[in-house]
């Protein structure tokens, strides 16, 4: 029985599920999930696997075409995004428009919307080599803007990278390099960051994908859709999280450094502080993208020899409330954005750049979710609502009110 006879034969009545905790919103080929047991899987192949072995250019093809691509295409991938990392001159002028305090989530999904004007075609989802452009154009030109707005911020001049290296470094060089400065980055830097944009690159039907899957479904073009998912994004909630955590871990610093005041807080049901960075929608067991990315951010740490007390404090953190009882009876460990603020924090990324880094790893994950969902013919996204509201009351005059 199909949901809209369902809805008639029953006289109207429908489900409430708040926040779709168990509504499944389309069927999915792309990236499979298992809560319970911490399982992540892209296309079938283990997010594990894909970590260590593949990188994030990669695993972006497989998301988005469906399968790993031969080494041919895989160089053809590569060049293809290389070539198209300029992003037109008036895109500078939108940016010039902003003030420098402007978050740059906020610039980031502006300026991802206005590249619609600068390239008006509509992508044919139906035609392979016109969405092979369009997943190119907007790979290459995401980083570029994002790097833009960390550098507006920072009062430097806008940059494009050097199209000879490889995406990660390209991009490390378009935030970093000064001037007249040659910049020279670190493999382990580059490795680590290359690693958490593939664990962001998918998660199934998340907030933002969501959001995408949604603003698409009314065929609303390609970019347009990835701006609106820019936007859910930057809820503190979801990608705004490893900021969140970066700022909490500051202010306990601020406080003297005792972090058990705050676990204490978190568990205060009359208190609204939660502790950023902990539980999750889907995971009831360990986040298998924290597994990977907690060695990586061990690495950089030991790299860099960094000392840190915030990272001190995010350990101890970590430890007491992992052997916590309202923490395990609740199955709330830390999350991918736990450690990849802390990452971040160690590469010199300034935080508000944090859920930018987030989104330009979730990108190929959208782009993905955004085809299948047009290749699937799928309906106009449009839940229906059970009303709570007054009943039929007779209009008054503004006199009489
Ligand atoms: N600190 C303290 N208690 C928490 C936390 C937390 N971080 N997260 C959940 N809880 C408690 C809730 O108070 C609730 O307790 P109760 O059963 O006694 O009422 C229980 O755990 C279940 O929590 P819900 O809010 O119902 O879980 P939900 O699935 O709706 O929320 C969410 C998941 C939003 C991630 C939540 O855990 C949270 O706010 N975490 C902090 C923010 C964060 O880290 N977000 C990043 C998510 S990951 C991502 O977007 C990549």
């Amino acid at each position: 029985i199909d949901i809209s006879t369902l809805r008639s034969v029953t006289g109207g009545v429908t489900t409430i599920d708040a926040g779709f905790k168990n509504t499944s919103s389309c069927k999915s080929a792309i990236t499979f999930l298992d809560g319970e047991k911490g399982i992540l899987r892209y296309r079938g192949y283990a997010i594990e696997e894909l970590a260590e072995k593949a990188d994030f250019l990669e695993v972006s093809y497989l998301l988005i075409f469906g399968e790993l691509p031969t080494k041919a295409q895989n160089d053809k991938f590569h060049r293809d995004i290389q070539k198209q990392s300029l992003v037109d001159t008036d895109v500078k002028k939108i940016l010039d428009g902003f003030p420098k305090t402007a978050h740059p989530m906020g610039v980031v999904s502006a300026l991802t919307s206005a590249l619609t004007a600068f390239n008006a075609k509509s992508v044919n989802v139906d035609s392979e080599e016109e969405m092979y452009d369009a997943v190119v154009k907007i790979l290459a030109k995401l980083p570029v803007l994002a790097s833009w707005a960390y550098r507006k911020e920072e009062g430097l001049p806008l940059e494009y990278g050097d199209s000879s290296l490889g995406y990660v470094e390209n991009f490390l060089k378009m935030m970093f390099d000064l001037p007249n400065e040659e910049y020279k980055s670190n493999p382990v830097i580059v490795e680590a960051l290359d690693k958490l944009l593939i664990l962001h690159a998918d998660h199934e039907q998340n907030c933002s994908t969501s959001t995408v899957r949604v603003a698409g479904s009314s065929h609303a073009g390609l970019f347009a859709s990835i701006s609106a998912g820019i936007s859910a994004l930057w809820g503190p909630l979801h990608g705004g999280a490893n900021q969140a955590v970066i700022e909490m871990l500051e202010a306990i610093k601020e406080d003297g450094g005792g972090y058990e005041k705050y676990i204490e807080k978190a568990k205060d049901k009359n208190d609204p502080f939660r502790l950023m960075g902990f539980g999750h929608r889907v995971y009831k067991n360990f986040d298998p993208r924290a597994k990977i990315i907690k060695v990586a951010a061990d690495e950089v740490l030991a790299d860099l020899g960094i000392e840190d007390p915030v990272l001190d404090i995010a350990r101890g953190l970590a430890d007491v409330a992992l052997n916590d009882e309202y923490f395990k009876s609740r199955n709330l460990y830390p999350n991918v954005d736990f450690y990849s603020g802390i990452i971040y924090r160690a590469l010199g990324i300034p935080i508000p750049m944090f859920t930018v880094m987030f989104a330009i790893g979730r990108l190929p994950g959208w782009i993905a979710q955004w085809r299948e969902m047009r290749l699937n013919k799928e309906p106009i996204g449009r839940p229906r609502q059970v009303y709570v509201g007054a009943t039929e009351r007779p209009f008054v005059d503004v006199e009489k009110r």
